[in-house]
């Protein structure tokens, strides 16, 4: 679209209905300069003069993905209309039926692989570390995540460092947040090493700091995000049902949440487990208890739709400055079986968009996520919390996954001894939690855009 021809056009049009009169030609003119601002600015963003129809405007290399104005300004050039009211409401038409949705698409091939490795990052924690366990394929580290409509542009250490000077960015949930900020921290120590300047008791929540850009990180293990008494033994094994008070958020994250200027949470698997519920110092039913106590089943639904709410509520209160992502559900991968009963996740290849099939309590989860979500922007004038909508990328990844590659070398000395052993020894699969590197990776390009971007997304 040539914007100069559009202006002239414009003239014309507007030109003839004015006449002569004085007081007209004034605010003619006025339309003329308005006109001409307008003009140039579109001469100055948009500088091919054959602009396509829109959808594809975030992948032409000369504009900066990450600046909204290009966006808005490429999506108003096509729209050739009559009149200057026309133009603004036409426009706003474009801008909203443009945004791209960049949750949807597809796993594309990358030969450049991942930004770091086993050796180049020291933060991996040994069960998500396949490189070094011995995962002998390597296909999965060649995968880049491609929105339909759009490019999502790479995740730039630098620039994110720069942006978050003197800033505090909170993690906030299980080990799946856990697996997420290792990703981070990887992605960020090619640039900076990253000091880790505390940590709990059982290693679960941490602090560290980039020095250099006074940038601190934060992870704060809370399962439940609720307060909770779980009972668990060293290898992680529960010698008594969980006690959920679903009327209190856990003090561990919301203690210190004043000080946060980015926080990502998420709930997820936990609220699978059996637990007993309490509310008001009562307890009101439980989850997977049948037959104890005589207790209610209200089920997961209930507890995670509650936790959900008074987390979403405490974040949007008006004096809670923090900017906030809500991350979805994250789909495992088990097949023929789950993590307990001999279920195995080995293939080697992405799904494509259509394949794989999300399981039940997947599908539950991440719509309550969804419902709660929408309540809250309904809700709310607050306007600080978006949404990380990781769960349809991550349910087309299930070759992601340690799988039996949690530990080192897991295969090591079966073959040595008898084959008759082989059956009995039980390899414990981690079909959840994603290797690093691994597709995990691409959810930081994904927050980052939709974190600093957000009003592209909303
Ligand atoms: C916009 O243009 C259409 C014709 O293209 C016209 O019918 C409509 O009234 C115009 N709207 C405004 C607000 O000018
Ligand atoms: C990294 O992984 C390779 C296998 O890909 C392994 O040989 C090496 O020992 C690992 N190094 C570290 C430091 O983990
Ligand atoms: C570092 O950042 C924190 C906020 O995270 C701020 O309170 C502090 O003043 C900063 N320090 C310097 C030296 O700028
Ligand atoms: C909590 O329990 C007290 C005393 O039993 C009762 O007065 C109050 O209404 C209850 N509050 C809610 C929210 O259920
Ligand atoms: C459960 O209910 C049955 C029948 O109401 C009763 O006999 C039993 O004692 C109850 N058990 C517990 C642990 O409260
Ligand atoms: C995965 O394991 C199953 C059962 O052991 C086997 O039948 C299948 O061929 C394996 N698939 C791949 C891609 O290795």
């Amino acid at each position: 679209m040539d914007t100069l021809r559009l202006l002239s056009k414009n003239m014309k049009i507007e030109g003839n209905p004015f006449g002569s009169s004085h007081q007209r030609n004034q605010f003619f003119l006025k339309f003329v300069a308005f006109f001409l601002l307008i003009g140039l600015a579109y001469r100055l963003i948009v500088t091919d003069s054959t602009v396509s129809p829109v959808p594809d405007v975030r992948t032409s290399p000369e504009s900066s993905p990450s600046d909204p104005s290009v966006l808005t300004a490429v999506a108003e050039a096509p729209a050739s209309v009559d009149s200057p009211r026309n133009i603004t409401i036409a426009s706003q038409n474009v801008v909203a039926s443009t945004k791209c949705d960049i949750f949807t698409g597809n796993w594309v091939p990358d030969p450049s692989g991942p930004v770091y490795t086993n050796v180049s990052c020291r933060h991996i924690q040994e069960h998500q570390n396949c490189l070094k366990n011995g995962r002998p394929d390597a296909n999965y580290l060649l995968w880049r995540w491609k929105p339909r409509d759009c490019d999502l542009p790479r995740f730039n250490p630098e620039q994110f460092l720069d942006k978050m000077r003197n800033k505090w960015w909170a993690f906030i949930g299980d080990s799946i947040s856990r697996n997420h900020v290792q990703s981070l921290i990887c992605i960020l120590s090619q640039v900076e090493e990253a000091e880790e300047i505390y940590h709990d008791k059982e290693y679960r929540s941490k602090i560290w700091r980039f020095p250099s850009h006074n940038f601190t990180l934060s992870v704060i293990w809370s399962p439940f995000l609720l307060k909770a008494e779980t009972f668990e033994n060293t290898e992680g094994v529960s010698f008594s049902d969980i006690q959920l008070h679903l009327d209190e958020l856990d003090h561990k994250w919301t203690d210190q949440y004043i000080n946060f200027d980015y926080v990502v949470i998420s709930g997820g698997k936990w609220f699978l487990k059996t637990s007993i519920f309490h509310e008001n110092n009562t307890i009101t039913g439980c989850h997977y208890c049948q037959g104890k106590n005589n207790l209610t089943e209200l089920g997961y639904q209930y507890s995670y739709r509650k936790a959900l709410r008074l987390v979403l509520n405490f974040v949007a209160e008006p004096n809670h400055k923090a900017q906030v992502l809500f991350r979805t559900t994250t789909p495992d991968h088990f097949e023929n079986g789950e993590w307990n009963s001999g279920g195995f996740c080995n293939r080697t290849m992405p799904f494509k968009e259509s394949e794989g099939e999300m399981k039940s309590e997947d599908v539950t989860m991440r719509d309550i996520e969804l419902e709660e979500f929408r309540t809250t922007q309904e809700e709310g004038s607050n306007s600080n919390i978006g949404l990380l909508d990781t769960t349809s990328m991550s349910l087309l990844r299930p070759d992601g996954h340690p799988g039996p590659y949690r530990y080192p070398n897991p295969f090591a000395g079966v073959k040595n001894k008898d084959q008759s052993r082989t059956h009995q020894i039980q390899i414990q699969n981690d079909c959840l939690h994603w290797c690093l590197p691994g597709p995990i990776d691409s959810w930081n390009d994904l927050m980052v855009e939709v974190m600093l971007n957000r009003e592209m997304y909303r």
